[in-house]
């Protein structure tokens, strides 16, 4: 396993590309199944849960291509094609490697009649059961079985009918599989209580983008006419607003000033509010975001909320940069159960963070100190590194592989931007 070796103190200055949206890529790549026409996305994130999906298409017949792309390329383009699908089943071992395989059930369902799929049971940050994506199904017609450890999702004979489904919540994996189950139903379909992200947005992009007729994308009710077949396309994935706002919270703590070429500000108002609010200069500017910060950051009161509230998938790297803040800070987080193991690791480095149930009170030091931390999930990894950035000494991040799940070439774009960050095997 690798780990990242930061010197802190160095303050960030310059440009980095923004990579394609992982949230965004992970909904789009399934949508090949939808159709036995080929299906190009261009601007993919090179991460190793692309990689994960990828190899999970290829289990059910889908043929993979990737162009030619230069070493020194950000992103890729991928051609999938879903001629004809030789397999229905989503295997345990590799949806336990990658709980978002679950959105190949609506496409699959949608496609083929058929889908199972092994649970993806919970993860570091909460349980995250699936029950409102099944319940989305059975809106459509479908009959669900659950056993063994999988799901069997079964439409009626003639295919998916188009049908009401309403979210208890808004759900964002639950809304994607929805919109891709219900583009291949007969009729209409109504999802009331939709997940607003712009990742849901993305994902109509593609679907109209294959002959689908969406309208309410990124409001609460989204309609969709479902189709008989969905042709292929090409289609360009959005920019990360989670990296974006990362690298900003990297560049505020160490009192850098860094652009952000191609991040959407649209994106992403909510996480620009937080900045202004704890004293970082916000800037759109041509092609992206410009940050700096010159001055004391200071305290914030946020809570994390579905789209277009604070990212909860923002809250751990805000956490690190409020950490070398003046005056005392407060986060709830109100979509996971368990999304402070962030917190421990960075009282490690000198952070002063209570936690008490969905709420952090942070009350800002003068000093962070470099230690030895343990990412245990992908943005509370990206939370330590953020500190390591601004602390004294040397900071080790062990267990990289959370990061790769998340961030294009990390180091490297740290690099670019004046960062003394070093990966190192540990064997
Ligand atoms: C997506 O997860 C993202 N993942 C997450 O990003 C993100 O944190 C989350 O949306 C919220 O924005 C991808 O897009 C691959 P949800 P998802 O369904 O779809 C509960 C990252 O770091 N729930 O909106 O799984 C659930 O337990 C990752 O990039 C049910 O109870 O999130 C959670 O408490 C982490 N039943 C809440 O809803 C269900 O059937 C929100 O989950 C579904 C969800």
């Amino acid at each position: 396993m690798d780990k990242i070796i930061i010197e802190g103190g160095k303050r960030l200055s310059g440009t980095i590309p923004i990579s394609g949206a992982k949230n965004a890529a992970l909904t789009l790549l399934p949508c090949a199944l939808l159709t036995d026409e080929p299906l190009t996305l261009r601007n993919l994130p090179r991460l190793a849960d692309i990689d994960s999906f990828q190899h999970l298409m290829t289990q059910f017949g889908v043929s993979t291509s990737i162009a030619g792309t230069r070493p020194g390329d950000f992103g890729r383009v991928m051609t999938l094609e879903a001629t004809r699908l030789t397999s229905t089943t989503a295997p345990y071992d590799l949806v336990r490697k990658m709980r978002a395989s679950i959105v190949v059930l609506g496409p699959l369902l949608a496609r083929a009649g058929e889908a199972i799929v092994s649970l993806p049971g919970g993860c570091a940050i909460g349980n995250r059961p699936i029950d409102f994506h099944l319940k989305a199904f059975e809106a459509l017609g479908a009959t669900i079985e659950v056993a063994n450890g999988y799901v069997r999702a079964i439409a009626p004979d003639g295919g998916l009918k188009g049908g009401k489904i309403t979210l208890p919540f808004p759900s964002v994996g639950a809304t994607e599989n929805a919109l891709m189950a219900a583009s291949l139903a007969q009729g209409d379909t109504v999802i009331e209580n939709a997940a607003r992200e712009p990742e849901i947005v993305d994902l109509c992009g593609l679907l109209c983008a294959m002959g689908c007729e969406i309208s309410g994308q990124g409001t609460s009710r989204i309609l969709v006419h479902g189709q008989n077949r969905l042709h292929g396309a090409t289609y360009k994935v959005m920019p990360d607003r989670i990296e974006a706002g990362s690298f900003a919270c990297a560049a505020a703590i160490t009192g850098g000033e860094v652009t952000l070429q191609g991040a959407a500000s649209g994106d992403m108002e909510a996480t620009l509010q937080a900045l202004r609010d704890a004293g970082v200069a916000v800037e759109e500017v041509k092609g992206g975001i410009h940050v700096a910060a010159d001055g004391p950051i200071r305290e914030v009161t946020v809570s994390t909320a579905p789209y277009p509230g604070f990212p909860t998938d923002m809250q751990a790297q805000l956490m690190a940069l409020l950490c070398k803040g003046v005056g005392t800070s407060v986060l709830t987080e109100t979509i996971f159960e368990n999304r402070y193991m962030h917190v421990p690791e960075l009282n490690r480095m000198g952070a002063n963070i209570e936690t008490s149930g969905r709420t952090a009170i942070v009350h800002g030091v003068e000093k962070l100190t470099g230690a030895e931390v343990m990412a245990t999930d992908l943005r509370a990894s990206m939370s330590l590194v953020i500190a390591g950035l601004a602390a004294e000494g040397e900071t080790q991040v062990h267990r990289l592989y959370h990061l790769d799940r998340g961030y294009e070439r990390l180091e490297e774009k740290f690099a670019l931007l004046g960062a003394q960050v070093e990966r190192v095997g540990e064997g």
